[in-house]
């Protein structure tokens, strides 16, 4: 089959920021029942960052949007559109993304938040790939950004001991492709949801239904269960979309929720862990953050090369999960 020339929405850019604050699990054995032992054996989390008071995510979104302007060599003027995954946004309204827009000066863009919790930076993606291939935008910052410490049940062990702040972000510019599996930039998408299940982890408050921001709650074993069975599934099909193959996957950046969801699904797609970029243990899961965060150190890291095929995979609150097919 002969390809024809399409649009692709290629990366030009990548950056991230991460409070100053790190929090090891030991601080946590000081008020709860918990251990540093059981937190890195059942999560593989040794650490988090946690966002200064008047810290917001607006900040950390911004700051992570200055390091992918930069890594871009691209000033904010060039930007078309700004999207911010978050659930934990400054205000009600206006977006995290307005705030961003004016905070980097990018005058020429259009701005709005996606909200699809853990999967929201994969949503996120899928969207501003859309608004490239349709034509409706050429360049495109799209951020992870969240202050989930804001939302923590400090007595709940559960929980709390899992969660981090931070930013990352993303710099999509279309750019003519031969419409073939070589190309770079986004091959595929894989969206999904299921509300059936949103009773097993959300957040007790809210503008219209408590008129509080509430605290996250979550049935960690059955979130868990979801997580293994579905990743797999959902990196599957966006392969299946790309017209791949696991075998083709050089880099698989993954939610980074438990290492032990990461390592599943990894085994699942056959792939070993020294290709999967892995920062559950320094970030903890910073929701819509951990996969432009990974993206961002997996690229500082020297590991991402230009050219490898890689697949985010996340799942999160609602249900909501899916994957995306993008070469370096
Ligand atoms: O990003 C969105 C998606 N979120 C996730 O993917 C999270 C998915 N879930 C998980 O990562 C894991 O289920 C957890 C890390 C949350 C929990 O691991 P688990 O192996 O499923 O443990 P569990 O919930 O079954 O709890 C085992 C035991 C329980 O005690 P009992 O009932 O067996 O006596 C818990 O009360 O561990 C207890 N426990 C703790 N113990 C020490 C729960 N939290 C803690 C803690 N320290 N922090």
């Amino acid at each position: 089959m002969t390809a024809s020339p399409v649009t692709r929405a290629v990366v030009k850019g990548v950056g991230h920021y991460l409070p100053q604050n790190v929090v090891p699990n030991s601080a946590f054995a000081k008020t709860l029942d918990t251990s540093d032992d059981w937190i890195v054996s059942r999560s593989g989390i040794e650490r988090r960052h946690f966002a200064a008071k008047g810290e917001n995510t607006s900040h950390l979104a911004a700051h992570a949007a200055r390091a992918a302007l930069a890594n871009a060599g691209m000033g904010a003027d060039a930007l078309d559109a700004i999207i911010v995954a978050t659930s934990t946004p400054d205000l009600t309204f206006p977006s995290v993304a307005t705030m961003v827009q004016a905070e980097i000066g990018a005058h020429n863009a259009y701005a709005f938040d996606v909200q699809a919790v853990c999967a929201g930076f994969v949503y996120a993606v899928a969207n501003a790939n859309a608004q490239i291939v349709s034509g409706q935008a050429r360049r495109i910052l799209v951020i992870g950004a969240e202050t989930f410490s804001r939302i923590m049940d400090w007595t709940d062990r559960g929980t709390c001991v899992l969660f981090g702040d931070g930013a990352g972000a993303l710099i999509l510019e279309a750019q003519t492709a031969t419409g073939g599996t070589d190309d770079r930039g986004i091959l595929s998408v894989d969206l999904n949801a299921d509300g059936r299940h949103r009773d097993i982890l959300y957040v007790d408050g809210g503008v219209s239904g408590t008129g509080t921001a509430g605290f996250l709650r979550m049935q960690g074993k059955e979130v868990f269960r979801q997580a293994v069975e579905k990743l797999a599934q959902t990196a599957e099909t966006a392969l299946q979309k790309a017209g791949l193959s696991a075998d083709d996957i050089d880099w698989i950046v993954p939610h980074q929720a438990n290492i032990r969801i990461i390592q599943g699904t990894a085994r699942k797609l056959g792939l070993p862990m020294e290709r999967v970029i892995v920062t559950v243990q320094d970030h903890g899961n910073t929701s819509a953050a951990s996969i432009p965060l990974a993206l961002s150190v997996g690229a500082a890291e020297g590991k991402l090369k230009r050219g490898d095929l890689i697949v985010t995979e996340a799942i999160g609150g609602g249900l909501a999960w899916g994957a995306v097919v993008l070469r370096w």
